[in-house]
């Protein structure tokens, strides 16, 4: 399907590194389109698709050439093209080898290099165009995370007309860390261009006002910051808000409710030789989960004899993520070795201590997974919100199922209920494990129904249209309210 741009735009733009969807080259020449990984994709695609005629403006993977401007259920994509050494400095060097790491605190070094910065701005340059082309007059132009922070002040430069929204995926870091990175004021910069600023978590909010103060001297007040206008231009204000993103509960809820769903749960745990407990971890392959520290806990339980692995099993699902950046080669070394290391010391024959599963899955498959699971570990040692732990909990309308909740992943400020760990802390997580698999049914149910109310009652739809109501309220009241 052609995209026919309509004359006037779209009322609607989210600009994100990522379109929802990957486009692969198979062996003989054809593209297959697959869904994009990670946590932005999920909740945003679930957001578009109830948005009449909204365009993604995006890179679709893959070098060179971009694909044509096409319809996908609904949504009109707009692929942005990616060269070679673009990908190897914009995205694995200055978004995942400089801004991630230190972004996450510094869990493993970030690394700076001036062409990387180069590219960064290019590409970013080429965001800010594509989406300005397609926006409507006054039209909504919403930017997406942290390989596009420049894109707002970009857009403003030639779209004054348009309400800017920029919504940060993953946590603002303290400034002490933030003042490390060159360019720093740059960024802050791109980012102001926005009208509103969103982030998952209070303290992220408090991090990026402070840095502004700090860094730039600009005023504020609460969380209104006041950016000084060049030569005649008036001062403008920008709103720096926090809205913790969520995910579309009520679907996740529903596939559970579909016997060919129930039937794959049984079947795994069949599969598994029907052991009392499965415990699962799902994430991608990143540093910042903390798998490590996880499969430490879980290894060390197995040789205490805590725990016998003919009664608990421990899945451990492992998206394949930025594989060409060393940390994540290095990471995915060291947890296929310690897998197969606490397999040949534990397993018994014909059935694993751990089943690691390097791949992707299907919603359903996903669904099942959650389904089966007794406990569910999110031992991330940070992390901006961790949808995973709030999959979880809207794949258990049975309440029952003990989820075990890093304090570092933004998912704990609403999820009082979880078992809260500092993954850190072995002996903690250790003693968090066993507590969660001798839980009985009563004490389960309390903490489930608990977590319940408030994923069922918060979900991304009422996430994008608090932040769009913010974007709407704020300057420019000529122009008339518009809903997703
Ligand atoms: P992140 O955005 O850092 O990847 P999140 O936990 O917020 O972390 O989001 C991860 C998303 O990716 C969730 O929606 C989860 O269901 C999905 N996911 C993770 N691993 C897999 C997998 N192996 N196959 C399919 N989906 C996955
Ligand atoms: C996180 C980030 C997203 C990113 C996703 C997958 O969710 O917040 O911006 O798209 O991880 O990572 P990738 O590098 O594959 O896009």
């Amino acid at each position: 399907e052609d995209a026919q741009r309509p004359e006037a735009g779209h009322e609607l733009v989210v600009v994100a590194n990522r379109l929802p969807v990957d486009s692969r080259t198979l062996p003989d020449g054809a593209t297959e389109w697959v869904t994009s990984p990670g946590g932005l994709v999920t909740a945003m695609e679930s957001v578009m698709r109830t948005v009449d005629s909204g365009a993604w403006v995006g890179w679709a993977g893959g070098t060179g050439e971009a694909p044509s401007p096409f319809v996908a259920d609904g949504m009109h994509l707009y692929p942005v093209p990616l060269a070679g050494h673009e990908v190897e400095r914009y995205y694995e060097g200055f978004s995942n080898a400089t801004l991630w790491p230190l972004y996450h605190d510094v869990i493993v070094d970030p690394e700076f290099h001036r062409t990387w910065w180069d590219d960064y701005q290019r590409v970013n340059r080429r965001f800010a165009r594509a989406a300005a082309e397609v926006a409507a007059p006054g039209g909504i132009v919403w930017v997406h995370d942290y390989q596009l922070q420049l894109v707002p002040a970009m857009i403003r430069e030639t779209r004054p007309d348009a309400r800017i929204g920029f919504f940060n995926h993953i946590p603002f870091p303290p400034v002490e860390l933030f003042s490390q990175l060159p360019k720093r004021n740059q960024i802050l910069r791109g980012l102001l261009g926005a009208d509103v600023l969103g982030f998952q978590r209070e303290g992220d909010t408090l991090n990026f006002v402070a840095a502004v103060r700090k860094l730039l001297g600009y005023h504020t007040d609460g969380q209104t910051i006041t950016v000084p206008g060049l030569g005649t231009a008036p001062s403008r204000e920008v709103q720096a808000r926090t809205f913790p993103i969520s995910i579309d509960s009520q679907s996740v809820s529903d596939l559970t409710e579909d016997p060919d769903i129930q039937e794959r749960a049984r079947q795994l745990r069949a599969d598994m030789g029907d052991p009392a407990k499965i415990v699962l971890g799902v994430d991608r392959l990143d540093y910042t989960k903390g798998i490590r520290h996880r499969l430490k806990a879980w290894g060390e339980l197995l040789a205490d004899g805590a725990i016998d692995p003919r009664d608990a099993v421990m899945i451990q699902v492992a998206t394949p993520s930025r594989e060409r950046v060393d940390a994540y080669r290095q990471l995915r070394d060291e947890v296929e070795l310690t897998v197969g290391r606490i397999n040949g010391d534990h397993a018994p024959i014909g059935r694993p201590a751990i089943s690691y599963q390097h791949r992707s899955f299907d919603r359903r498959d996903m669904t099942a997974l959650y389904m089966a699971a007794d406990v569910v570990l999110v031992t991330a040692l940070r992390d901006g919100m961790n949808l995973v732990a709030k999959e979880y909990v809207a794949s258990r309308p049975d309440e029952q199922g003990v989820l075990v909740l890093s304090e570092f992943a933004g998912a704990a400020d609403e999820l009082r209920a979880a078992l809260r760990v500092n993954p850190h802390d072995i002996d903690e997580l250790k003693s968090s494990i066993l507590r969660a698999l001798a839980m009985g049914e009563d004490e389960q149910r309390e903490a489930m129904t608990s977590l319940r109310r408030q994923v069922m009652d918060h979900d991304v739809q009422a996430w994008a249209h608090a932040f769009l109501d913010e974007l709407e309220s704020v300057g420019r009241d000529e122009i008339t309210t518009r809903r997703i």
